[in-house]
């Protein structure tokens, strides 16, 4: 492992204010959202919406980063470009999704435990050859009656630090992915809780596995009320409460902490990003930055409904909520810019 490479990539991810951009859906999740629109679920639709992506004009100056999946890191552009060189040539570092999803966890309803351990080593090696220079896990922890359980938080957290060791080795920054879900009833109080026990132990096991946090990203959700919640809080007091938690939890050498959409709307992704960086930026020891998939894309995707006419329209609207989400980095996002 070279470390200095590790902590260079890091930081390359997210100069000039840019983010990440997830559009590693697995091709279940990537299904799904083109059912709900109609959209053909075919091997050539997922190739095609992701062409328009990765040559959407003007990505790569508010985007230091995109996460693909092992169907999309294999594919090209229709000239037959692979979209890994169409990032490069943007200036946009291609990651990967290396796990393999969630799956229930054995012993304890309702919880899951991400897999893709096995055979991981040769699987990354294969990756970087491919130009991959940074990976993603996901872990997912949900809150409910009685729930989330040690048993789900410490094997989970365990798994997010043997990958992180393995990137790292193969010289691929681990975007360490923890996400408390906004699925639920709890309150906010809850969800700071549950946030603040799993990334203290996400912690614990990093240090224990020898990651080198230096080298890292965090990727973990908004401290938010649940999406069924009576009381949902302003966007101040979600970004003070964000803060408030990670300030206990992550520790200062951890260069960036990029987060998860989960769910939220894409304006209000990017008004809470906002809010964090208004509120505390100066005060901070790592760049508040998005690592968005559904509050970039979705947009996008509902004005493509797979109509190559469709194209530059949809392109248009990524490239502004990407835009939009890295004036939320510098804290001068407003939703007035929405309106223009
Ligand atoms: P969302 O921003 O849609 O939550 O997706 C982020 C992600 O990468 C999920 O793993």
């Amino acid at each position: 492992m070279n470390s200095q490479t590790l902590r260079d990539t890091a930081q390359a991810l997210f100069a000039g204010n840019k983010g990440l951009l997830a559009m590693d859906e697995s091709n279940g999740t990537c299904n799904k959202r083109f059912a709900s629109l109609g959209i053909p679920q075919t091997i050539e639709a997922r190739r095609a919406y992701r062409e328009l992506i990765v040559t959407t004009m003007g990505l790569g100056e508010c985007i230091g980063g995109a996460i693909l999946y092992d169907e999309t890191i294999r594919q090209q552009r229709s000239d037959g470009t692979p979209f890994v060189k169409v990032l490069i040539d943007a200036g946009i570092i291609p990651g990967i999704k290396v796990d393999t999803g969630a799956k229930e966890l054995a012993g304890h309803p309702g919880e899951k435990v991400t897999e893709g351990l096995d055979g991981l080593r040769d699987r990354l090696a294969e990756y970087v050859r491919m130009g991959a220079r940074f990976a993603k896990w996901r872990a997912v922890i949900t809150i409910g009656d009685g729930i989330p359980s040690w048993g789900c938080i410490e094997a989970n957290a365990q798994a997010l630090a043997r990958y992180a060791a393995l990137c790292q080795e193969a010289g691929l920054v681990p975007v360490v992915e923890p996400e408390v879900l906004m699925d639920g009833e709890h309150t906010l109080e809850q969800c700071f809780e549950v946030t603040e026990e799993v990334l203290r132990e996400v912690f614990c096991q990093l240090y224990t596995q020898r990651v080198m946090l230096e080298g890292m990203i965090l990727k973990p959700n908004m401290v938010l009320p649940g999406s069924t919640c009576p009381k949902q809080e302003a966007i101040d007091e979600v970004a003070d409460e964000t803060v408030n938690c990670l300030l206990r939890a992550v520790p200062a050498a951890v260069p960036a902490i990029a987060f998860l959409s989960g769910g939220q709307s894409a304006e209000l992704a990017s008004a809470r990003l906002n809010a964090m960086n208004v509120r505390f930026k100066s005060r901070l020891p790592w760049a508040l930055a998005f690592s968005f998939a559904r509050a970039i894309q979705q947009p996008a995707l509902e004005l493509w409904k797979g109509q190559e006419t469709n194209v530059l329209a949809a392109q248009q609207a990524l490239v502004h909520r990407a835009r939009y989400n890295q004036a939320a980095r510098r804290g001068e996002y407003s939703a007035e810019m929405e309106k223009r």
